[in-house]
């Protein structure tokens, strides 16, 4: 096999993996899309008929500057703004929580404002703090983050406004972005699952595990003329503007996640791309929203009030005892569905519906809380 011309581009086989996998609802790492995983699986074991996988590849060769050209391009096509040189793609480590630190170091003169929407946003705030002032703009703490939070103002002079705008504990999103000249957003738990504009960011970001690929590569999307304000005394591999220079191979970079990006980004514009993506996932949530809605004597939806603020991408609800989570939980497994715990410091429900999560495991969840409510209702 090793050496053996593959057809990397010819269509894939038939779905064998696809058929025999379980519904996983976890929120990240999380399902990916089979034939990703088939594909990225071959290209492990061998490259494009090189007798050496994708995983061995050096990351200063020629092979794998393709792959990182093509991964570039691609996420930059698919964030509507193809060829634009304004903008870099950059694939970065230490997870999506680095990013909570490393933005204010480079970015942040004086003050920042936050939105405050949840668990997530509440961490970068507090990562802000040893860099300046960081102005919470508005909070929905004291409803226990069930809503987005509205009726509040930027401030003038603050270096940059930044935003979670799919908050992954708590299940809220925020429908309508913002319009601000330094528009800053934690997109962790939503990236691609909608339609982008990345001109209307400053910077985006988001850690891969959840609707991209594997855990330990984060892409961000960052404005170029952003890099002007960046201290002189942050360390190079702090640095945006380091990273941007060295197109993301300061130093090694991960080889693997990264190829598995450009799997999942071909994958992506097969599926017809972020506007049919988007269709099906807000088919897919409204599945299981009605159930809730239909229920609400029986499931409590962390965003009861709000619809308009529901993640399409993280369902949050409890039932009314612990006891009933579990044996929801238990009898959820058993009908081949996983993952659907609550984050361990709100338990409860939920159901990480992400890309690659198809129709039919909505419908199965669907189908359960019914079937539960039901008979213990
Ligand atoms: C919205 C959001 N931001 C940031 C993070 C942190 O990501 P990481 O674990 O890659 O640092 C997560 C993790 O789940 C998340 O959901």
């Amino acid at each position: 096999m090793m050496g053996a011309a593959m057809a990397h581009d010819a269509p894939l086989a038939p779905q064998t993996l696809a058929e025999d996998r379980l519904y996983n609802f976890a929120a990240g790492p999380a399902m990916l899309p089979a034939e990703v995983l088939e594909a990225s699986a071959r290209a492990l074991v061998d490259y494009r008929g090189m007798g050496i996988g994708v995983a061995e590849l050096s990351h200063r060769g020629p092979e794998f500057d393709a792959i990182l050209d093509e991964a570039i391009e691609r996420c930059k096509s698919l964030c509507g703004i193809p060829g634009n040189p304004d903008y870099d793609v950059l694939f970065l480590q230490g997870g999506a929580t680095q990013l909570f630190t490393t933005i204010p170091m480079n970015f942040l003169q004086g003050s920042a404002d936050y939105l405050e929407t949840g668990e997530w946003a509440k961490k970068a705030i507090e990562a802000a703090r040893p860099y300046g002032t960081a102005n919470v703009v508005g909070s929905s703490a004291v409803t226990g983050y069930d809503r987005v939070p509205d009726g509040w103002t930027a401030t003038p002079d603050a270096s940059y406004l930044y935003v979670c705008t799919n908050e992954t504990i708590n299940g809220t999103r925020i429908g309508h972005l913002p319009h601000h000249p330094t528009l800053v957003a934690d997109v962790s738990s939503e990236f691609m699952a909608r339609p982008i504009d990345a001109r209307q960011f400053a910077l985006i970001f988001g850690g891969a595990q959840k609707n991209l690929g594997p855990a330990g590569v984060v892409v961000a999307i960052v404005r170029r003329d952003l890099y002007a304000r960046i201290p002189k005394d942050v360390p190079p591999i702090f640095s945006f503007a380091a990273h941007a220079k060295a197109k993301s191979c300061l130093n090694t970079p991960p080889t693997f996640a990264i190829y598995m990006l450009l799997e999942t980004f071909r994958w992506i514009e097969r599926q017809g791309g972020l506007a049919s993506v988007e269709a099906r996932n807000e088919r897919k949530a409204t599945l299981i929203y009605d159930v809730l809605d239909e229920q609400s004597d029986f499931y409590r939806a962390t965003v009861h009030d709000r619809p308009e603020n529901r993640s399409r991408m993280n369902v949050t609800f409890h039932l009314p005892t612990q006891e009933l989570t579990g044996r929801f939980l238990a009898e959820a497994e058993a009908r081949g569905m996983v993952g659907l715990q609550g984050y361990r410091t709100v338990g409860g429900v939920r159901a990480s519906i992400y890309n690659a999560m198809p129709e039919a495991g909505c419908a199965l969840l669907a189908e359960h809380m019914r079937d539960f409510a039901e008979i213990n209702g």
